[in-house]
């Protein structure tokens, strides 16, 4: 059985983008792999320091999780900051990393491009963090998505470098989880091809979406006057509704639709009250959990403290063989 790690921002509510990218994957490898799923409130930091609700934000991914079916008896699911062990491996970890490396990693030069008064040390060594994270449990497997390929990249170098530096094989080289076809991009309602929170009002679908919302989002979704000609490519913005219909919609729904397209007889406004009401069939059970789990404040602390409980027996075995191989010893 291999170890998996995977880590999320508090960023608030799931969407639909959320769900399809990786929370309906790691459904399905809690079942056949020993799964450490964490809420990254440490990272949070890196980019709010002073974040406005970092509880609520907490809450809100950790309830959505345990609504889509996240079962904390199968998989660890834990917060980051209840495992210091965390923050003590990644101190050793940035004792090995080296300012060079760390400047020239893509996710930190956006950063320091987009808040240019808050380059901070935390930023900076994101990636060591994240390396803490993933080899605290020794895992051997990540599932992440293309933009985080670097991040896990520096994991294996500092997972390396540790062994090398220590003369042991102690950690293992992490390498990504790829679901291969099943990895869904789920596009954004704006005519980008991302869904996304920070990308604006309206360009994504929440799993807690009421019914009315969900409608008044999708009947604003980016379309154009239609096909002047038939079996024309689909400009970005309609092959995004398509996409969202490949995911949500039964086959013969999409396939009435393209045909309508090729025909040049589609008419958006019907094929995206359609698809409202699909995205409503699918999310209306989700909202339904996520306002039970949300009321149950007893069973969120029971799940917190089982997930610290089940992280710290791995975490705390690591440190120690961490320490001892440094050559930490006790009096
Ligand atoms: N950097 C990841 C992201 O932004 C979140 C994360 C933090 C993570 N630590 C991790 C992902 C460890 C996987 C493993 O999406």
């Amino acid at each position: 059985m291999d170890t998996v790690v995977s880590g999320i921002r508090p960023t608030g509510n799931l969407h639909l983008g959320n769900y399809f990218g990786a929370l309906r994957n790691f459904i399905k490898m809690q079942n056949e792999n020993n799964c450490y799923f964490f809420i990254a409130d440490y990272h949070s930091l890196t980019t709010h320091p002073t974040p406005a609700d970092l509880h609520g934000n907490v809450k809100s991914v950790l309830v959505d999780y345990l609504a889509a079916g996240l079962d904390p008896e199968k998989a660890t699911l834990y917060l980051q900051s209840d495992l210091p062990e965390t923050a003590e491996l990644y101190l050793f970890l940035n004792m090995n990393a080296y300012l060079g490396e760390l400047e020239r990693v893509t996710s930190f030069k956006d950063k320091a491009r987009s808040q240019p008064d808050n380059i901070n040390a935390g930023l900076l060594t994101y990636p060591t963090l994240m390396a803490a994270d993933i080899i605290i449990h020794r895992a051997q497997k990540v599932p992440v998505g293309k933009d985080q390929e670097q991040h896990l990249e520096m994991t294996r170098t500092f997972a390396n470098r540790f062994n090398r530096l220590y003369h042991t094989e102690y950690f293992p080289e992490p390498v990504a989880y790829n679901f291969g076809e099943q990895l869904v991009k789920i596009p954004g309602l704006d005519g980008s091809t991302k869904m996304g929170k920070s990308e604006g009002e309206g360009n994504a679908i929440f799993l807690i979406d009421e019914p009315a919302v969900i409608r008044k989002k999708v009947m604003k979704a980016v379309t154009d006057s239609g096909p002047t000609e038939p079996n024309q490519p689909k400009p970005q913005a309609i092959e995004n509704i398509f996409n969202l219909m490949k995911a949500l919609s039964k086959p013969e729904t999409l396939s009435f639709f393209e045909e309508e397209y090729n025909q040049c007889r589609i008419r958006y406004g019907d094929m995206k009250k359609q698809l409202a009401e699909d995205i409503i069939i699918f999310t209306d059970p989700l909202r339904e959990k996520i306002r039970e789990i949300s009321a149950d404040e007893k069973y969120l602390h029971r799940v917190v403290r089982l997930g610290k409980e089940k992280a710290h027996e791995s975490a705390s075995k690591t440190i120690n063989e961490v320490r001892e191989i440094i050559g930490f010893k006790a009096f």
